[in-house]
């Protein structure tokens, strides 16, 4: 039996803001119980929400040295489908409305607290871990300490960490002086080798720089960090490290993305009766928002984070001509204010064709992916992506542009050979973007056998967790030996 723990910051069904919490709330599901024990630790955010909240409980709680002072460090325990889940609480430490804030100091000393003490707390619950997994910058720290002070612990010895890249973007950036402080860390890991980063300290870099292996969410995306384009200026490194660098490709968890089962629809379908059941789905979506009821109309959904890098300037840039088209465009996501407050104007000058829901919800989230016709995915930069995967299940074709994890699971359509399970485009350009909304408005109003052909392979795709966790599976046996 191999103990494997993941450290990581956000984990459904407890707490989500994007794919990290998806991932991290499904993998460990999804490993195989018999050979590994895998336990996860997170952040007890003042934020969690009831029931999740009430289902935790208190083992207890010691002080630990931290940025000069002496912080309080809770434990609590949760079980959920025979995974062990701890949770570190300190009430001031994880305060806020949402995981991450908007102060970059705090967001710093948040992690590295969160990283710190994750590792002290597992001689007191008595884990000791064959292999620690730790999830972008926000766990760092973690390879680092391991290295560092924690090493020179008996409990600790022989203990290897890897380092999974979701997102490059995101580093955990600050001046040296104020990390050394933070951290504790002494002068000599910040260097051009080490933490330092073009003059910052950098904490995803840390963990790049120690962890024994590296792994990103899909292959395409492996190979693109290590070019300036993708790299966030860490492609050096990864470069330096490519041998000990993989891609495995982001799974979703098959039982909650079911649409023969989905609770949250109104109703069920499977790739036997898609074609007469999706269809009241999407009824349903325009009845609820208030869309034109239209069987016929091309409805394009889009479930998002409203940031840069889903391309959304794309879409802004070809909004007005986009809805020149026989569409209807249905919106779920929160983000850059720039973004929203884009939406809401569709919304007001197309108010029967466009629907922009500015908020979060598990729910719409659901009827969205299983009553539209196409999802929208325009991203510059896509490390996996999961909403394609969903919308692949549900039988709505993706529209994607070839980037990341996008070109690795979206096979574009070739009319000719009657291949594919969604649209592409290679370039991030608007035109190119709308020319790929276009070819698949034809294929959808003028070859409606072949767009339910497209369907019927979509649905058959298969991207549930079953061979990335055995990649993974692999992993930990090649480092433990
Ligand atoms: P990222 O992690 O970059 O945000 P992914 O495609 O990997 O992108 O994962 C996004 C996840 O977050 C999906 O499960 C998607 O359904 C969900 N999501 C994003 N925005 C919302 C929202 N406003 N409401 C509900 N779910 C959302
Ligand atoms: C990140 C990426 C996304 C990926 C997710 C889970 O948030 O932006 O592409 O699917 O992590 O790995």
């Amino acid at each position: 039996m191999k103990n494997i723990l993941f450290i990581a910051s956000e984990c459904v069904p407890f707490i989500k803001t994007g794919g990290l919490a998806d991932v991290v709330g499904s993998l460990p599901q999804c490993i195989d119980k018999e050979y590994y024990d895998v336990r996860v630790i997170l952040p007890k955010y003042v934020c969690i929400q009831e029931p999740m909240k009430n289902l935790l409980t208190y083992k207890t709680h010691f002080y630990m040295d931290f940025h000069w002072k002496n912080e309080y460090v809770g434990i609590l325990e949760a079980e959920e489908d025979g995974v062990t889940y701890y949770f570190i609480d300190n009430e001031i430490m994880f305060d806020g409305a949402t995981p991450y804030g908007k102060d970059g100091y705090k967001e710093i000393e948040k992690f590295a607290f969160f990283s710190k003490a994750a590792l002290s707390i597992l001689p007191i619950i008595g884990f000791k871990p064959d292999v620690i997994h730790c999830h972008d910058w926000q766990t760092g720290l973690v390879p680092v300490y391991l290295k560092e002070r924690f090493q020179g612990n008996e409990f600790f010895r022989g203990v290897k960490s890897v380092m999974t890249i979701h997102n490059l973007k995101f580093q955990g950036k600050w001046d040296v002086k104020s990390m050394q402080d933070i951290t504790g860390l002494a002068p000599y890991y910040f260097t051009p080798d080490k933490l330092e980063s073009f003059k910052d300290a950098n904490l995803l870099k840390g963990g790049l720089v120690y962890a024994d292996a590296i792994t990103t969410v899909s292959e395409n995306y492996a190979e693109e960090i290590k070019t300036p384009f993708y790299g966030e200026h860490l492609n050096g490194l990864l470069c330096a490290r490519s041998n000990d660098l993989r891609g495995i490709v982001n799974g979703i968890d098959y039982d909650e993305f079911n649409p023969e089962t989905d609770i949250h629809i109104s109703h069920k379908y499977n790739a036997m009766n898609f074609r007469k059941e999706k269809i009241k789905n999407k009824r349903q979506l325009q009845a609820e928002l208030g869309l034109k009821q239209d069987d016929k109309i091309f409805m394009i959904g889009i479930v998002s984070r409203l940031t840069d890098q889903k391309g959304f300037d794309l879409i802004a840039y070809m909004m007005d001509e986009l809805c020149l088209d026989q569409i209807q465009l249905v919106i779920l996501g929160t983000g850059d204010e720039k973004y929203e407050n884009m939406f809401r104007h569709y919304d007001w000058k197309y108010n029967d064709r466009v629907s922009a829901n500015i908020y979060y919800s598990e729910a719409l989230s659901h009827k969205i992916y299983a009553g539209c016709d196409a999802f929208l995915m325009p991203s510059l930069f896509e490390p996996c992506g999961l909403s394609q995967l969903m919308s692949l299940r549900y039988g709505t074709l993706p529209i994607v542009r070839e980037t990341g994890g996008l070109r690795d699971t979206v096979v574009p359509y070739n009319e000719l050979e009657s291949t594919g399970t969604g649209f592409s485009f290679a370039n991030y350009n608007a035109h190119e973007m709308l020319a790929a909304v276009r070819f698949a408005e034809r294929v959808y109003y003028d070859q409606k056998r072949e767009w339910n052909k497209m369907v019927d392979r979509a649905m058959a795709a298969n991207f549930s967790w079953q061979e990335s966790a055995r990649k993974y599976q692999e992993m930990y046996d090649w480092l433990t030996g």
